[in-house]
Parts: C-alpha cells; sequence; structure tokens
C-alpha cells in the first residue's frame, strides 16, 4: 500500500476517536526504551529495511533527506564496538573500564542499526536535519513495537568519531546521532511514567 492509499479520517466524529488514533496512541505508549533481547533470535533482513525505511518520512526542513543508516548484525558488531571504543578514547575518553564496555556492549542485540545525520550549510540547517534525524528515528521505534519487537535508543559513545563514521559509510562530516538496538524480546521493561503535560493555552 503506498502512503496516498491510506485515507485518515480528517476528524473525530461524534462516535468517538478513530480507530486508527487508539492505535497510534497505545502504540506510543507501549514503545519501550528495553535491552531484554534474546540475541540467539535472528530478526528477518527485510523487516529491517522496512522499519529503517520509515525514517524517511519524517518531516524535513527544505527536504535535505538527512539521515544515513547502517545495519550490523552478526560479527561487525564487534567492528561498530571496536570503531566506537577507539574514538571514544581519541574523544578524551580515559576511564578504561567505559572503553571496554563500549568494546563489548552492541554485542548485547541482535542487531545495531547506527543513525547518523548530514551536515547543512550552516548551524541552524545542520540543526534542523539532526531534529528530522531523531523524529526519523522514532517512526522506526514505533515501527518496531508494532511488531512486537524490542528497541532501545542509545546515544553512541563518540559521535564525529572517523573510524565509525567511516565503517558505517558516512561523509566524515557526519553526526552520529543513535545506535539503536533492536531484536525480540525476553522480557518487558517496567513503564516509567509520565509527568503531566502542563499546556499553556492561548485563545
Ligand atoms: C536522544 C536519546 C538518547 C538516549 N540515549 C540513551 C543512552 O545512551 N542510554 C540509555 O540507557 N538510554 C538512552 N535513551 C533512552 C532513555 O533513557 C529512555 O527513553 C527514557 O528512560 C524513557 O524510557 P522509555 O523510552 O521506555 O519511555 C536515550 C533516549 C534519547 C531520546
Amino acid at each position: 500500500m503506498n502512503a496516498a492509499d491510506h485515507v485518515v479520517p480528517r476528524s473525530p466524529n461524534i462516535h468517538g476517536w478513530p480507530e486508527s488514533f487508539e492505535h497510534l496512541e497505545s502504540v506510543v505508549q507501549q514503545r519501550r526504551t528495553s535491552l531484554l533481547i534474546d540475541t540467539t533470535v535472528p530478526v528477518d533482513p527485510e523487516i529491517v529495511t522496512r522499519l529503517c525505511s520509515l525514517i524517511t518520512w519524517a518531516p524535513n526542513h527544505k527536504r535535505t533527506w538527512p539521515w544515513q543508516v547502517a545495519v550490523f548484525t552478526g560479527d561487525s558488531r564487534a567492528r561498530l564496538g571496536a570503531a566506537l571504543a577507539d574514538d571514544q578514547a581519541d574523544d578524551g575518553e580515559t576511564d578504561q573500564a567505559r572503553i571496554d564496555k563500549t568494546r563489548r556492549k552492541y554485542g548485547r542485540s541482535t542487531v545495531c542499526i547506527v543513525v547518523g545525520s548530514a551536515r547543512a550549510d550552516t548551524d541552524e540547517r545542520t540543526g534542523e536535519n539532526r531534529d528530522a534525524v531523531a523524529a526519523g528515528i522514532q517512526n522506526l521505534l514505533l515501527g518496531a513495537t508494532t511488531l512486537g519487537l524490542a528497541s532501545f535508543w542509545s546515544s553512541p559513545p563518540s559521535r564525529r568519531g572517523r573510524r565509525t563514521l567511516s565503517l558505517c559509510g558516512f561523509p566524515d562530516t557526519s553526526e552520529l546521532v543513535a545506535v539503536i538496538y533492536l531484536g525480540w524480546p525476553n522480557g518487558s521493561v517496567e513503564v516509567p511514567e509520565r509527568p503531566n503535560l502542563s499546556i499553556n493555552t492561548f485563545g
């Protein structure tokens, strides 16, 4: 189905909220940051590709299409950890335990998806690129939730490390936004409650 084929009702009617909204709301609320992943169960590469494609449907000022994606499974997860650990050390990290953890930690997930953001011609646009990439990542996470996959947005230990950017095949001017852990769950995590939102409303 194409995006254009899906007709979304324009407003809730007197019978209540559209099912599509109820469903979306429930998926948004169910998405959890979870590393409870069974690494013995592979994730179909087609699923990974389709989830990554959701990133491209994020809003994007000036249509710069700034997202860059690299997928690591199997032995390549250790290469990702090694590149990030070496870059982290180059960035000035002196705590060897932290560097060693970086080297090992990507093996905790079946799939690691590195998402980068392209640099633009101004700092403002570079920031907007990153905003768009972040929105795209949420699309991916929500898609994973609908499939029952566990997902986890982790901050890259180095954001501009040359080894990791090169390993990912990204330009050396890019910024890493996330390393997403993805896999089939072997447990569930607690739900961190959200504080009530205070909305300043003006009429
Ligand atoms: C930009 C960003 C970076 C994050 N980096 C990390 C991280 O490095 N380590 C971590 O434990 N969680 C990280 N998280 C996940 C948050 O800890 C998590 O979203 C928060 O605890 C709320 O839990 P929930 O996602 O299950 O609602 C990150 C989330 C975002 C949006």
